[in-house]
């Protein structure tokens, strides 16, 4: 078939110019959604009076067939033709099966508008799928939150053992961050939601074409309202680059935790056989594979990011080809989030948490030194004192190879007499987690609390 532009041609392209420049087996993913767009554009031609009703109708027959065999059939339609991009090829086979009909499908459109509205479709599409997995991970924190409800687990920070909360706080976050994820996702799925065709190559079209009409048949919800700007936006691909890449960075941090917490420096959890390696000379070896790879997943998905725009930074109006890299790092971010995500939800459905190793850590690292400060602070002490007077208890703590909780009365006293046997009251895990019992604390309750709304919002 000759290409679409090839009347102002002596010559056709170098070979290695073609392969090249022709991206089909990247935009043969958008098949269907072109196919839909020329579609909705046949019926836009029929109201325009461009097409008869009978002469619409054998082009939507044909196109539909094109949908079926495209969703169906394994083989990709339309055999090894060396076709530019999925455009060409579909007006390849229209043409082929239609002829002089075919060709007058084309009238008022572009494939700069085309291949933008068929990607807004796609990524419509995909905000849905994310959503979706977002929600399951998410549910999947939420149960392991409700079974671990008020076991206590110790919080860090820099890494270093800091004050205990609930195993279930903990858990919670995750939660949080994939609830922030969400409405991300939903935001992307309204900015991808304006509908372009019509645009043409970037100047409008001369035939009256309905686009409401268009944007209509497409499920679309609003119409772009400057036809060089249609063609050339591509924020709404930027904002989903982005979307992903915080999403899989809050993966990665998770994936971090995974890898550290079923180290046997710590042991505190063991990630299930169906989620886990061997290695090929270390029998003993069991391996956080998953969790790295989504790890190294997330510097790609960054960088997938950082490529579109540096794409986009320096491009005049409107359309460039730069444009046509733009679907790869796409369908690259939103392939790799979605497998991740659902790689996720089924891996941490067989973590299971090792109580030895969780009292082992809190009992270890003076989590309740804070707890003796502000026990010093309610017997009249200004808290920079009470913290003071704590470090010293500490340090010598340490020297004599003893938790805070089993030095003697005796012993505190020697560091400030307004210390009383009260004292070993607030020097327990329990009293320290009942205590913070402020809006967003990790007190029972107020996990509970939490819990409840998280899953208000999950229904
Ligand atoms: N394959 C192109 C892309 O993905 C389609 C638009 C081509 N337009 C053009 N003027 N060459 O961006």
């Amino acid at each position: 078939m000759k290409k679409l532009w090839g009347g102002r041609f002596r010559e056709g392209l170098d070979p290695v110019a073609r392969e090249y420049s022709f991206s089909l087996w990247v935009d043969i993913r958008l098949a269907v959604y072109d196919l839909k767009v020329n579609l909705a554009h046949a019926g836009a031609l029929e109201k325009a009076g461009i097409f008869s009703e009978e002469e619409y109708l054998r082009v939507s027959d044909y196109l539909e067939l094109l949908i079926a065999q495209f969703e169906d059939v394994e083989e990709i339609p339309g055999g090894d033709h060396d076709d530019e991009d999925i455009h060409s090829r579909i007006e390849r086979l229209v043409t082929e099966e239609l002829g002089e009909l075919g060709k007058r499908l084309h009238t008022g459109k572009s494939r700069n508008d085309q291949v933008i509205t068929d990607v807004r479709l796609y990524v419509m599409d995909e905000c849905e799928e994310i959503l979706f997995l977002l929600k399951t991970l998410s549910g999947v924190f939420v149960d392991l939150a409700e079974a671990h409800l008020g076991v206590p687990f110790p919080g860090f920070t820099h890494l270093q053992t800091a004050q205990p909360v609930l195993l279930s706080h903990h858990l919670l976050v995750y939660v949080e961050q994939l609830l922030r994820d969400q409405t991300r996702f939903e935001a992307v799925r309204v900015a991808a939601d304006v509908c372009p065709l019509g645009s043409g190559a970037l100047a409008g079209n001369n035939y009256g074409l309905d686009r409401q009409f268009i944007a209509d048949e497409l499920g679309f919800s609003k119409l772009s309202t400057n036809s060089m700007d249609a063609v050339s936006d591509r924020d709404f691909m930027m904002e989903f680059l982005s979307a992903a890449s915080i999403c899989m960075t809050h993966i990665s941090r998770l994936s971090e935790e995974l890898i550290l917490w079923s180290s046997p420096l710590t042991g505190i959890v063991e990630i299930g056989d169906t989620f886990t390696t061997g290695s090929s000379i270390m029998p003993q070896k069991k391996n956080p594979d998953i969790a790295e790879l989504a790890r190294g997943k997330a510097g790609r998905v960054l960088g997938n990011l950082v490529a579109l725009t540096h794409v986009i930074k320096a491009l005049p109006l409107t359309y460039n080809r730069d444009l046509q890299e733009d679907k790869g790092l796409l369908f690259d971010s939103a392939d790799t989030l979605a497998s991740t995500l659902e790689v996720f939800a089924g891996m941490m459905l067989t973590v299971k948490f090792n109580q030895v190793a969780i009292d082992r850590a809190l009992a270890n690292g003076y989590c309740l030194a804070t707890e003796l400060a502000d026990y010093l602070v309610k017997k009249g002490l200004p808290f920079r004192e009470a913290h003071e007077i704590t470090g010293a208890v500490v340090l010598s703590a340490i020297e004599r190879k003893k938790t805070l909780e089993s030095l003697t009365l005796e012993e505190l006293q020697a560091f400030d007499e307004r210390i009383e046997s009260d004292v070993f009251e607030c020097l327990t895990v329990q009293a320290a987690l009942d205590a913070k019992s402020v809006y967003g604390g990790t007190a029972l309750v107020r996990v509970q609390e939490q819990l409840d709304r998280v899953k208000d919002l999950l229904k």
